[in-house]
């Protein structure tokens, strides 16, 4: 007896798709029986692996070339998705970009380039979708960063913008409801492209892994599997939240790296 899955013929849209962390919840929706469309900026070549591995799982999948801070392209993405994908259930306001250094190096240019991408480019893909949203009783979810909640010198429009997230989700989920949810999550370490000058040094990666409670660097399928449980109907009574996805890295604690120690236990 085949048991079908609740994700079985749902539309999921999800931009930043081609790499990382979207490319994760892109499969990782197809796994669960989801149809995709993926938004990328530049680089085709890896959004159409994406493409294929998803067709390879059985799923339909579609990438659109667009630019995340644009209106219009948000606007002509959930077109192609309505038409691509007939409905749509959830979308995922991934695509985002590091931030510009410490402050003598945050221009006017670097600073509305961050600000643009992380902040406003998941406001434009909801607003284009709300309609849709609302046909389906679907939900949205924003990735964005515990770099909204701590503070760094080194991440100012970064911060900013991540903070902005956390605080945009909430009222979103209001002008949404009651029809729609709209929830973010925030990972920290991540090994993905944009902290490949981290983790591709042995020194800051250590480092960096010591001061991770759990032990460990996060997965793009950790915050994959966070994203995918706030767009399921398991989360139906869950709007206007972020769920923290750093291995406890956030944590407050008396001692950077005082924990798991065996005389504590
Ligand atoms: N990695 C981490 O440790 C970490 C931690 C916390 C939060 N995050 C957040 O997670 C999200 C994904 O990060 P990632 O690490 O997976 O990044 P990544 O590996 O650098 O991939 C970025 C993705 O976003 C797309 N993108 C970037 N700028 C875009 C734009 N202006 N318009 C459209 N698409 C754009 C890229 O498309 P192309 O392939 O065409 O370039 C790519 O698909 C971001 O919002 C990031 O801030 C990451």
């Amino acid at each position: 007896m085949s048991s079908a899955s609740p994700w079985d013929g749902h539309g999921v849209v999800v931009t930043g798709g081609s790499r990382g962390i979207g490319r994760a919840i892109a499969l990782g929706a197809a796994r669960l029986g989801a149809d995709v469309v993926i938004q990328y900026r530049v680089h085709e070549v890896p959004a159409l692996q994406v493409v294929e591995e998803i067709h390879q799982l059985g799923r339909r999948a579609w990438a659109v070339p667009g630019e995340a801070a644009h209106r219009t392209d948000a606007q002509h993405l959930i077109r192609r998705a309505e038409e691509s994908l007939g409905s749509i259930h959830l979308v995922v306001g991934n695509a985002g970009v590091d931030g510009s250094g410490p402050m003598a190096a945050t221009t006017e240019v670097s600073w509305r380039r961050t600000l643009e991408t992380d902040l406003y480019g998941p406001f434009a893909l909801i607003q284009a979708a709300a309609p849709a949203l609302r046909n389906t009783g679907g939900s949205a979810v924003v990735v964005g960063s515990i770099s909204g909640e701590t503070a760094s010198p080194d991440s100012i429009d970064y911060s900013a913008a991540k903070a902005g997230v956390r605080a945009m989700v909430r009222s979103l989920a209001l002008a949404l409801a009651p029809g729609s949810r709209v929830n973010a999550v925030a990972p920290s370490w991540v090994e993905t492209d944009m902290t490949a000058s981290w983790h591709g040094s042995s020194v800051e990666r250590e480092a960096i892994r010591r001061r991770i409670p759990l032990g460990r660097w996060g997965r793009p399928e950790d915050v994959a599997a966070a994203v995918l449980f706030l767009g399921s109907d398991d989360a139906r009574f869950i709007t206007g939240e972020t769920l923290v996805v750093d291995g406890g890295d956030s944590l407050p604690g008396p001692l950077e790296g005082d924990f798991g120690r065996p005389d504590q236990a």
